[in-house]
């Protein structure tokens, strides 16, 4: 609809449109031009740029605050064992939930942590989210179903009260958390503020692109303290490793620790050999640990780096045995495979089109849909993705975008017939 929208969205908060699709920034101008009673796509363009309020309201238009509690349950007992772990940490422990959306991830790490048996005066938590919608939500701090799904949480029960329209976490869980309206590009650390021992910042990077990723990855960098430890998403696991990070290795934690920074001088890797050979840019590291305040960190572990030049049978293997398992209808096994490939041999179409298969196979249409879009995005010519996520978008009624895609689909065929 306009590029200059894209490109402000891709600037303010890092959302690629060629990630999340051109339509879900469509639909959200629509919605803000009614709001706003504008027909002209250039006159909303000239309020965007003056009004404060608009950019706001479209960014809250355009997110998706998709979250519920205890998601990925695993990392959260990931963090407790951590921290339990881990003695000689500065009191009080310091977590990052960002973004935390409406609430559901910060109230879990208490809870998580509570049940753990860590004192309200043992941990805090900053959670930080660009939508003030959100943060509306997570202040008020009042659940529905949604909000609870899948898995037993009867252990949770003690945290919550009754109120009228759902449940609220109770005052000793929210007194845990700080919610704080900002951008994960814009926010500073608080000076004289300590550095973060476990920072969540799960289900946000699927939405940006590569150097945006990077970006976004050496900012977290920053702020995490030598042995913390970063947790991001299933969708997202293959990410750190390429950004200076290594996976700790708990399965379906999706959990990372700052790589060791190499001392001397060293040969090249094979895998920066081969970033060079095919003109690809180097990611970026982050921060060296020097900059860093020393921390105390008694049990220092053995992290087995992940091999970076997986063999191509190997990484084909893996897919074909994925493949296996969900043809067989073994859905949580081939889950399991999918997320170590994913971590393994990193991102690519071929992953994300499975676990588009898993999760669609498994009932869960949101993921199903992001993980085609990001096969999608790393081979836009896709043919088997475009026609999944083409019947996935009809079975959900978006006509529009599943005509779309089919005609997508036909173009490729066409093409294919004339070579
Ligand atoms: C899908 S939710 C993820 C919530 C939670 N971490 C989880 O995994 O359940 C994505 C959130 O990212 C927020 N967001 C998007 N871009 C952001 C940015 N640049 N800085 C901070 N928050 C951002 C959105 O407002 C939205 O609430």
């Amino acid at each position: 609809m306009s590029d200059a929208v894209e490109l402000f969205l891709k600037e303010a908060i890092g959302l690629h449109s060629g990630t999340v699709g051109s339509s879900v920034i469509d639909h959200a101008v629509k919605q803000r031009m009614n709001a706003c009673r504008m027909t002209d796509i250039q006159i909303y363009r000239q309020h965007l740029a003056t009004s404060f309020q608009e950019r706001q309201e479209l960014i809250n238009a355009v997110i998706v605050p998709e979250t519920w509690f205890f998601r990925d349950r695993e990392a959260f007992a990931t963090v407790s064992r951590h921290l339990q772990a881990t003695p000689g940490l500065d009191r009080p422990i310091r977590l990052l939930s960002v973004p935390c959306s409406t609430g559901e991830e910060p109230f879990s790490i208490a809870i998580s942590l509570f049940e753990a048996g860590f004192a309200a005066e043992d941990f805090r938590i900053d959670a930080i989210d660009v939508s003030s919608q959100n943060l509306e939500k997570a202040e008020r701090a009042i659940y529905g179903r949604n909000s609870f799904r899948g898995g037993d949480l009867g252990f949770c029960a003690g945290y919550f009260d009754n109120v009228d329209v759902g449940l609220q976490p109770n005052a000793r869980v929210r007194a845990q958390v700080t919610f704080i309206r900002a951008n994960l590009f814009e926010w500073i650390l608080p000076i004289g503020q300590g550095f973060y021992d476990i920072i969540f910042c799960r289900n946000l990077l699927i939405y940006f692109d590569r150097d945006t990723q990077e970006k976004a990855l050496h900012r977290l960098g920053g702020w995490l303290s030598p042995a913390g430890l970063l947790l991001v998403g299933p969708g997202e696991s293959g990410i750190p490793a390429t950004c200076g990070y290594v996976s700790i290795r708990s399965p379906r934690a999706f959990a990372f620790r700052k790589a060791e920074r190499p001392t001397g001088n060293p040969q090249p890797s094979p895998f920066a050999r081969s970033i060079a050979a095919a003109g690809m840019r180097r990611p970026k590291p982050v921060p060296a640990m020097k900059e860093m305040p020393a921390r105390p960190f008694s049990t220092p572990r053995i992290i087995k780096e992940i091999p970076t030049v997986p063999s191509v049978d190997r990484a084909a293997a893996s897919l074909a045995a994925i493949e296996r398992a969900a043809d067989t209808g073994r859905l949580a096994e081939a889950r399991q495979t999918a997320d170590a490939h994913l971590t393994q041999f990193g991102p690519s179409s071929e992953i994300f089109y499975l676990m588009g298969l898993i999760s669609d196979a498994d009932g869960a249409a949101e993921e199903a849909i992001q993980n085609y879009r990001k096969a999608l995005y790393l081979a836009p010519d896709h043919a088997e993705t475009l026609a999944h996520l083409g019947l996935l978008l009809q079975r959900r009624g978006d006509s529009a975008a599943a005509r779309a895609l089919a005609g997508r689909l036909a173009k490729i065929e066409q093409r294919k017939r004339k070579s």
